[in-house]
């Protein structure tokens, strides 16, 4: 199956951001992955609500827009205001995660669920079936450029299992030190959709990286 693409935006140049995202808009990227730090949840900060209006105004690709703050049920509607077509919170900030992903859906945005590297997908059995998408962190978020935990590919296979045994729809994405050597055997395991930041900004041919991701399973 051909993966969706989705790079982070977070690795790229903030001071040619309108560039970064008309880059993105040529290459073979389906999303823009919006990373949303708060310096609570994780222990960085990146952008609000200015900044992503800014990539909206220029994006032509759906916003993919992955929430690693407390209490994200604060900012639901602001964040669908600014152009988010996924909303991902995280299983560890939401006390009332069911009830969040109703308010996702209410705005008419798909509702994600992420889950931080120490968190057992078995998890979520009770609230797969609410979920259109599973983003499993594939490193500790708060920063980019960090090295891809091995332990992924297990989890993807008990996602899947999870997924299949709830007859649910939810994609599954992976997002932290996705690279083309790794890329492969997620989509084998079962990953629909591939984050990739710093190894799409730091190479010297982005276009052609975010190509190679696109066909790294045929
Ligand atoms: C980490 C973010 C990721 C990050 C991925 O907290 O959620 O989306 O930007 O960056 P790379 O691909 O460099 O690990
Ligand atoms: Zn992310």
């Amino acid at each position: 199956m051909t993966p969706i693409i989705a790079p982070s935006v977070l690795a790229s140049d903030f001071a040619n951001l309108q560039l970064e995202v008309e880059m993105l808009n040529k290459s073979q990227a389906d999303w823009l992955h919006i990373d949303i730090m708060d310096g609570r949840f994780v222990p960085n900060l990146s952008f609000g609500f200015p900044v992503m209006e800014g990539i909206k105004r220029y994006a032509q690709k759906p916003m993919d827009v992955h929430l690693m703050i407390v209490e994200p049920e604060q900012y639901i509607e602001q964040f669908r205001a600014a152009g988010a077509d996924t909303i991902t919170v995280h299983y560890e900030a939401c006390t009332h995660l069911h009830r969040t992903l109703q308010q996702i859906k209410a705005t008419g945005a798909k509702a994600g669920i992420a889950l931080n590297p120490h968190t057992p997908v078995a998890l979520l059995e009770d609230v797969i079936s609410d979920a259109d998408m599973v983003l499993l962190m594939s490193v500790n978020p708060g920063f980019g450029g960090q090295k891809f935990i091995e332990n992924t590919y297990r989890k993807i296979e008990a996602l899947k299992n999870l997924i299949i045994a709830r007859n649910s729809k939810a994609l599954i994405e992976i997002d932290g030190g996705v690279n083309q050597h790794n890329a492969p055997l997620l989509l084998e395991k079962g990953a629909d959709v591939l984050v990739a930041g710093s190894f799409v900004f730091s190479s010297a041919d982005p276009l052609q990286t975010i190509a190679d991701l696109k066909s790294s399973s045929k």
